[in-house]
C-alpha cells in the first residue's frame, strides 16, 4: 500500500540515475566489520580514482563518520541534500540530523527514515555508492533490497561458525530473491581453518582481513586507515577481484 501512495518511493531512482554501481555491506551478524569494510572500501576506490558515494544506513547505531573522523558538518540544501565532501567522498548519514542524540526506532519508523534519506540525497555523478547496513537481515536488510533496487551485495563473515551460519542465511535469501552478491570476505581472519572457503560453495570468496590489533589506533584519521593492514588488505581483494571493476555489471 505505502509503495503506491508514497511520492517518495518514485523519486528514489532519479536521484541515483547518476550511480553506475551500488554495493550494500552487509552480512547478518553484528560487530563482524562492516562499517569499517564499507568506510574503508569507500576510501580505497576513491584512491584508485573512482568517484565514490558513502550511505551509512545503519539508522540507530551509525558508525562510518566516526571511522572517518567527521565532524561539524551537514549537507547543503539546493532542490534537496547535497552530502557534504570528505577526503573526495560523498558522505550521507542520519548522524547530520541527530547529532549525539539517539535514534530508537521501531519496524516502520526505520523504514521511513530510510525512505526519507534516500529520497532527499541529491548524489552527484558516482561510480560506486558504497552503503552500510546494519546487523541482521530484517527491515534494513529488505528495504535495501526494495529501494535501491539495483544494489549489489557485499557479505562479511569471520571465521566462526556462529557468524557463519547466518551468512550462509543471507546468501540464500539474497540468492531466492535473486539480489546479486559480489561475494563474501572473511573479516579478523583467525588460524587457517579454511572453514569460509570450504563451506561457501555457491559464491566466491573474495579474500581474507587478518585482525588488525593497531587498526583502534586509526580510526577517525583517514591517512592513518589508508596506510592500516586492514586497508592494505582491502585494496589487494579490491584489486584481485573482477567483482569491483566499474565495469562489470550484473544486469
Ligand atoms: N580486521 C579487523 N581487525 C581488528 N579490528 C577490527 C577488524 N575489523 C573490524 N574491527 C573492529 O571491530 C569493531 C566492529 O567493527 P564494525 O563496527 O565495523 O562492525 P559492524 O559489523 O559494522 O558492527 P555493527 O553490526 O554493530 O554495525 C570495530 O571496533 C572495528 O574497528
Ligand atoms: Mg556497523
Amino acid at each position: 500500500m505505502l509503495e503506491t501512495v508514497d511520492p517518495r518511493i518514485n523519486i528514489i531512482d532519479k536521484r541515483l540515475a547518476g550511480v553506475k554501481r551500488i554495493i550494500a555491506v552487509s552480512g547478518g551478524k553484528g560487530g563482524i566489520g562492516k562499517s569499517l569494510t564499507a568506510a574503508v572500501l569507500a576510501l580505497t576506490l576513491s584512491e584508485l580514482g573512482h568517484r565514490v558515494g558513502l550511505l551509512d544506513l545503519d539508522l540507530s547505531a551509525p558508525s562510518t563518520h566516526v571511522i572517518l573522523g567527521i565532524e561539524g558538518l551537514y549537507p547543503e540544501e539546493d532542490k534537496g541534500l547535497v552530502p557534504p565532501e570528505i577526503h573526495g567522498i560523498e558522505i550521507m548519514s542520519i548522524v547530520y540530523f541527530s547529532g549525539d542524540n539517539p535514534t530508537p526506532l521501531r519496524g516502520i519508523d526505520i523504514s521511513n527514515a530510510m525512505l526519507e534519506l534516500l529520497a532527499v540525497t541529491r548524489w552527484g555523478p558516482l561510480d560506486f555508492l558504497i552503503v552500510d547496513t546494519p546487523p541482521g537481515i530484517g527491515d534494513a536488510t529488505l528495504d535495501v533490497i526494495r529501494w535501491l533496487k539495483r544494489a549489489e551485495f557485499l557479505v562479511l563473515t569471520t571465521s566462526s561458525k556462529v557468524a557463519l551460519e547466518t551468512v550462509k542465511k543471507v546468501i540464500r535469501m539474497l540468492r531466492e530473491l535473486n539480489v546479486p552478491v559480489i561475494g563474501v570476505i572473511e573479516n579478523m581472519r583467525m588460524g587457517g581453518s579454511g572453514l569460509v572457503r570450504r563451506e561457501l560453495k555457491e559464491v566466491p570468496v573474495l579474500g581474507e582481513i587478518g585482525f588488525d590489533d593497531k587498526i583502534e589506533d586509526s580510526i577517525g584519521e583517514v591517512n592513518k586507515l589508508l596506510e592500516s593492514d586492514f586497508a592494505a588488505s582491502i585494496k589487494e581483494i579490491v584489486m584481485r577481484n573482477p567483482g569491483f571493476k566499474l565495469s562489470s555489471y550484473h544486469f
